[in-house]
């Protein structure tokens, strides 16, 4: 079994660390942050992901996990060194390399020889050389080992991958790292650094722009008057289109599918080649995010003037807490921004805390703690998250407390029957 550092302990490195030392590795996990580092020993888990609160207690009982302050100290005594921090967008569309190369500037004297550092943030193409300048250690081999984690099932897609993807140019050193996945049931696939990190990227914008296409097929739809659930539906019984991502929504988002198409065109553009489709694909998710709040908006009759929406689910998808470049704050603050009041219910987000203003000072919204509490008196119901719990709301108790009988079910929750049958205004997105 190996020893591994991880440096960056967020929704990334904590779910890599975790799961390796579940695996059966050595793993220190670093971040500068002492207040996380202090929660995590006490094996407190700062984020909602599925299955990580078993692996941390397990790797913290079994002396296999441990967390410390500072890079240098985790990875004074590793073999391999996982860099896990994050990759921001930059102002001009690139991403942001000064965290990673901090990280490799504070490790770089104390790498035991021929250790292996690995980029698993989504970084450039070309980084694995950025970071091997900056560590400066002929001795020391920069591999490429992209994430494919989804936030909410992060701990089943590390243990159940698809694929493992390692960029290496050195075989030896892609060996060693394939090593450390041998106990998982996956395909290990060893090609060169630069192909690894377009693999990363390629797949996060062909994926976003799978959802661009179903968001405008939905939109058609409502044209034409198709329901894009069946749409959808059709399609996927072809085993050449598949199942998986088509479900339509009010845009798409989160922390990495945004920047990582950005950075992808714009790696494009500086390699002379200008990637015009991804344009498209993202200027669509803005679109959809207009015509989600365009919905909501329109579904606050003159009857209601003055009255709020009750927007149901905060984060960029079902199963997670985070708020990070949220659909479902851009179409709120949409319609903030149309003289709106918005009451909001989250069940990751906690009203009280100031989880929603650290990260979207700009967004005004009433944070309650009861999705009844946000409806209360409320022109119209807005779901904007797939949380199952909004499947389940009594509507015989909305038609009661609310002002107005209008619903936008931004995700195709709900079955639009069970709504209708209590009189109210039904709206879904493509149907
Ligand atoms: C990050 C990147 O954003 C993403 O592009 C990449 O694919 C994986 O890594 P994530 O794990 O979601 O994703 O980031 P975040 O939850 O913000 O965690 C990063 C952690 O690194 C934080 O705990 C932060 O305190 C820590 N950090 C940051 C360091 O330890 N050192 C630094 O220099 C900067
Ligand atoms: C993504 C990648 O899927 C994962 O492999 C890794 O590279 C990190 O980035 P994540 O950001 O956690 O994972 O979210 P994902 O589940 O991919 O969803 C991204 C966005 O697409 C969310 O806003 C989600 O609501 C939306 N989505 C997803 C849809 O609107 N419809 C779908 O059918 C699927």
């Amino acid at each position: 079994m190996a020893s591994i550092a991880i440096i960056g302990t967020g929704y990334v490195g904590l779910t890599t660390g975790a799961c390796f030392s579940h695996l059966g590795h050595d793993v220190i996990c670093a971040d500068v942050d002492a207040a996380k580092v202090a929660r995590l020993q006490a094996g407190e888990i700062p984020i909602v992901e599925k299955g990580l609160d078993r692996l941390v207690d397990e790797g913290i009982r079994s002396g296999k996990l441990r967390f410390v302050v500072g890079a240098a100290e985790a990875s004074k005594e590793a073999e391999f060194h996982y860099l896990c921090v994050p990759t921001p967008q930059g102002e001009d569309g690139a991403a942001d390399l000064s965290y990673l190369q901090t990280a490799a500037a504070q490790i770089s004297a104390v790498l035991p020889n021929n250790s292996v550092v690995v980029n698993k943030s989504t970084v450039p193409v070309g980084s694995t050389r950025v970071v091997a300048r900056v560590l400066g250690r002929s001795d020391v081999t920069v591999v490429s080992n992209p994430e494919f984690l989804r936030e909410g099932t992060a701990v089943a897609d590390f243990l159940q991958p698809d694929r493992v993807v390692i960029g290496s140019q050195d075989q030896e050193a892609a060996i060693r790292v394939a090593a450390l996945y041998s106990r998982i049931a996956a395909p290990i696939m060893v090609t060169d650094p630069v192909s690894a990190e377009t693999i990363k990227y390629a797949s996060n914008a062909f994926l976003a722009s799978k959802l661009s296409f179903v968001n405008a097929i939905a939109t058609l739809c409502e044209a034409v008057g198709a329901d894009v659930n069946d749409v959808v539906l059709g399609m996927g019984y072809d085993s050449r289109i598949g199942r998986e991502f088509l479900r339509p929504g009010p845009g798409w988002g989160g922390s990495c599918f945004p920047k990582d198409t950005r950075a992808l065109a714009r790696i494009a553009e500086d390699a002379g080649y200008d990637f015009r489709f991804l344009n498209e694909v993202l200027q669509v998710n803005e679109e959809q995010f207009d015509r989600t709040a365009r919905k909501i908006i329109d579904s606050v009759d003159a009857k209601q003037a003055g009255k709020h929406v009750a927007a149901l689910g905060l984060t960029f998808k079902a199963g997670t807490d985070d708020l990070r470049d949220s659909p479902s704050v851009e179409v709120l603050k949409r319609v903030v921004a149309a003289g709106i009041k918005v009451k909001a219910y989250d069940p990751a987000v906690l009203a009280g805390e100031n989880q929603l203003s650290r990260v979207h000072p700009d967004l005004v919204v009433e944070l309650v703690s009861d999705p009844y509490a946000a409806a209360e008196g409320a022109a119209s119901l807005a779901i904007l998250t797939e949380w199952d719990e909004f499947t389940w709301l009594d509507f015989d108790k909305l038609a009661e407390i609310m002002a107005g009988r209008n619903i936008v079910d931004a995700r195709n929750l709900l079955d639009p029957s069970i709504p209708q049958r209590r009189g109210f205004n039904y709206r879904g997105i493509g149907r």
